[in-house]
């Protein structure tokens, strides 16, 4: 039986498939206790710390509501708002939210910082994004397949398309290889993810008979697919003054109706982590459309709002999969 008490949430390459697929399927056990109001608290009187070196609209709130859900209280460290990083090390930081909480959940830039978090907080620590990896969001996600296919996972088709070396797209690569699925990703070869990333991704797939292909080609890459998933084409953290660079790159990757034809299947559905450049609604959006002359960027209007996008099924269930993180971890 699988048992995670105290353990961190640092990084997918941390769990066994059977450990990830234990955390999806206690996300869909909590989403049903909550729908049939049968939910039972397991995290009544904890106190949980939320570090947010970046920002965030999901991942904030369904750790606050999977919280507050279970009876947890939550105290959130916005960007700029505590001294960790610029008057303190995130070692020091570790020791004394160590002494007060009972968990902590931590979104920033280096993948070290959390690792040095995890090591000497005493407590569990959960990331919530950092450069490397996102893996909270596998979990909705895989949760969010699942809901969405008729397959055994093992024998889901997903297909990743543009920035490959981002956090999401890591994160899709060595998840789909741990739980045995097929695993695509279509980019510029400037953004395939790192050599020895995508030889961790083959080794984990001789033992779980999951098939990686990493190609620039779209429409191999999309033959067949169950799921086209694409993300932001610059990530938080990267220079603004990157994004014509990016575009010139990218836009043949970008997720439009002709791509989702391409999978030749009918019942193909379009993923997205969000938050999402879709059309001109944000500032962002806005100037760079307004720059470029362009009318689409990662994904095109018509698709994020077709009955195929599933996008905010799996912003939903970021909140049942984040309180089985906390729940597993840290629940009585
Ligand atoms: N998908 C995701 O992590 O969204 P936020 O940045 O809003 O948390
Ligand atoms: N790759 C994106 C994901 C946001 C949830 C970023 O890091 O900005």
């Amino acid at each position: 039986a699988v048992n995670l008490r105290h353990r961190n949430f640092l990084k997918e390459l941390d769990f066994t498939g059977e450990e990830l697929r234990y955390l999806v399927d206690l996300g869909a056990a909590l989403k049903a206790a909550k729908a049939g109001g049968y939910e039972r608290r397991t995290l009544t009187g904890r106190n949980i710390a939320l570090i947010f070196e970046k920002t965030s609209t999901r991942t904030r709130s369904a750790f606050e509501v999977a919280a507050h859900d279970q009876g947890a209280h939550v105290t959130y460290l916005g960007p700029d708002e505590s001294q960790i990083g610029a008057k303190e090390s995130v070692r020091d930081t570790a020791r004394v939210l160590g002494r007060m909480f009972d968990g902590i959940e931590y979104r920033g830039a280096k993948q070290d910082d959390i690792e040095v978090l995890g090591r000497d907080a005493g407590v569990p620590v959960w990331n919530g994004l950092t450069d490397e990896w996102h893996p909270t969001q596998m979990l909705a996600d895989i949760l969010t397949m699942q809901e969405h296919s008729t397959e055994r996972l093992a024998d889901v088709a997903y297909c990743y398309l543009g920035d490959a070396r981002n956090n999401t797209a890591r994160s899709l690569l060595v998840t789909g290889a741990l739980l045995g699925m097929d695993v695509r990703v279509a980019a510029p070869r400037e953004l395939w993810p790192d050599e020895d990333l995508r030889v961790t991704a083959d080794r984990l797939a001789k033992e779980s008979e999951a098939r990686i292909l990493v190609t620039t080609d779209v429409e191999q890459a999309v033959s067949g697919a169950g799921f086209v998933y694409t993300d932001v084409w610059l990530s938080m953290g990267e220079p603004p003054e990157e994004w014509s660079r990016r575009i010139d790159l990218l836009r043949p990757y970008q997720v439009n109706r002709a791509v989702l034809a391409a999978t030749g299947n009918r019942h193909v559905r379009f993923m997205h982590c969000l938050p999402a450049l879709h059309n001109r609604e944000t500032r962002t959006g806005e100037r760079l459309y307004r720059q470029t002359g362009l009318d689409a960027l990662e994904v095109t209007e018509d698709v994020f709002e077709s009955p195929a996008s599933i996008v905010f099924d799996q912003a939903e269930n970021r909140l049942h999969t984040i309180k089985a993180v906390m729940v597993a971890t840290l629940g009585s």
